[in-house]
């Protein structure tokens, strides 16, 4: 199969599990990385196997066709317009940008470009989750009525080498981790038409405990605590809570409550996990449902993978910029109900992307 040429700009932390993409997927060829600072662009070449470039020269390179962009949330906007303009198409690590304005013009024009503009996360196209929504499309519980997302931790300055960024615009708990709920809850559920919301900044001071940073105070500059109502255009009425203050929990991570049961849904931050649904009866117990779909383990890039596909057949990719605009929307919505003591009305919507077919063979999307 002839091989889509890849260029990875950022080569932090995440950038290890899209170099292994690389192999898994028979559609991707990573020919090259770049990065703010050199060095790190040179040890991630050797390592896995590709040539380390300026960010310049990847997007000069005319075989590369997708610039999958891992840079800080800061950076994603101007990298990604950078890579459009140089006429190739994007996929973003999350948040798509960090404000709207930016998402809308990144859109604009990549559409202008002809290129596609693609986001993380992908795990909606795991086992786990594509389980739940193929139950939840076969009718199991009934029509959705209700769902509740949770994602309680106390933040990530105990682990990240660099976890400044967590705590400055674009950071907190609901821009790092709320993608993995809401792009779950929509790819399940449809688009939110109506939010409300109320956040809070608990420590204005924090202090880094994981190395080499151990003892560096950072500034927490967003909210930290973020509670949210989500109006799906169906009905169906979502309840979610992210947050960065809490040390521990016994709250489920999601769960979609039907007219007709109930499904536990696994860690959207995940590919895999256990999914267990609730009969229409009282007091009875869970029962745990087989997977129906690979990618079970941690394949982020199959988003990557899918765009390569769809560029190729020219249907829609799944991870897609307007799926990630609408949570990027429903995001700021959260926070704007907050601070102005009201509902948002979202102006943005999206399609839920098509589910994955049942039956792929490992390492392709496409049959
Ligand atoms: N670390 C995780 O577990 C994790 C998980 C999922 C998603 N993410 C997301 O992935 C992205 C990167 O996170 P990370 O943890 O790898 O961060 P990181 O700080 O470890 O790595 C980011 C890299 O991007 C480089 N960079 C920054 N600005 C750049 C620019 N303008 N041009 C070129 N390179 C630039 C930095 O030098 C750094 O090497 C973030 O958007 C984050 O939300 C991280």
């Amino acid at each position: 199969m002839e091989k889509t040429k890849i260029g990875i700009v950022g080569c932090g932390k995440i950038s290890g599990i899209y170099f292994k993409a690389g192999k898994t997927f028979e559609i991707l060829d990573i020919k090259a990385c770049a990065d703010i600072m050199p060095d790190r662009a040179k040890a991630a070449a050797e390592a896995n196997g590709c040539q380390a470039m300026t960010v310049e020269q990847l997007l000069a390179d005319p075989e590369i066709q997708i610039v999958v962009n891992l840079t800080i949330p800061n950076a994603h906007y101007s990298v990604a317009m950078a890579a459009v303009a140089a006429g190739k198409s994007v996929h973003n690590e999350k948040p798509l940008t960090i404000t709207r304005e930016e998402g809308k013009k990144l859109l604009a024009a990549a559409k202008a470009k002809g290129v596609r503009v693609g986001c993380a996360p992908d795990t909606f196209m795991g086992g786990g989750l594509q389980t739940c929504r193929k139950l939840i499309d076969d009718g199991l519980i009934g029509q959705p009525v209700a769902a509740t997302a949770f994602m309680t931790c106390r933040g990530h300055e105990s682990w990240h080498p660099d976890p400044e960024f967590y705590y400055k615009v674009g950071g907190g708990p609901m821009f790092d981790m709320g993608p993995y709920y809401l792009t779950a809850l929509v790819s399940m559920m449809g688009p939110i038409k109506r939010v409300t919301g109320s956040a809070r900044v608990t420590f204005p001071e924090r202090t880094i405990t994981s190395q080499p940073k151990n003892g560096t105070k950072i500034k927490v500059d967003v909210p930290t605590h973020v509670a949210g109502v989500m109006d799906f255009a169906s009905g169906a009425v979502g309840t979610i809570i992210t947050t960065f203050d809490v040390w521990g929990a016994n709250l489920p991570r999601i769960e979609i409550y039907g007219t007709n049961g109930s499904l536990s849904v696994p860690d959207p931050n995940g590919f895999g996990g256990v999914v267990k649904y609730y009969p229409p009866e009282r007091k009875v117990e869970w029962k745990e449902m087989p997977l129906t779909h690979g990618y079970a383990e941690n394949s982020r890039g199959i988003g990557v993978a899918d765009m390569a596909y769809a560029l190729r057949s020219g249907r829609a990719h799944r991870a897609s910029g307007e799926l990630a605009y609408h949570v990027l929307d429903v995001m700021h919505a959260f926070h704007d109900a907050s601070s102005q003591n009201k509902h948002a009305m979202l102006e943005s919507t999206t399609q839920r992307p098509a589910a994955l077919p049942v039956g792929l063979a490992h390492g392709q999307l496409d049959a």
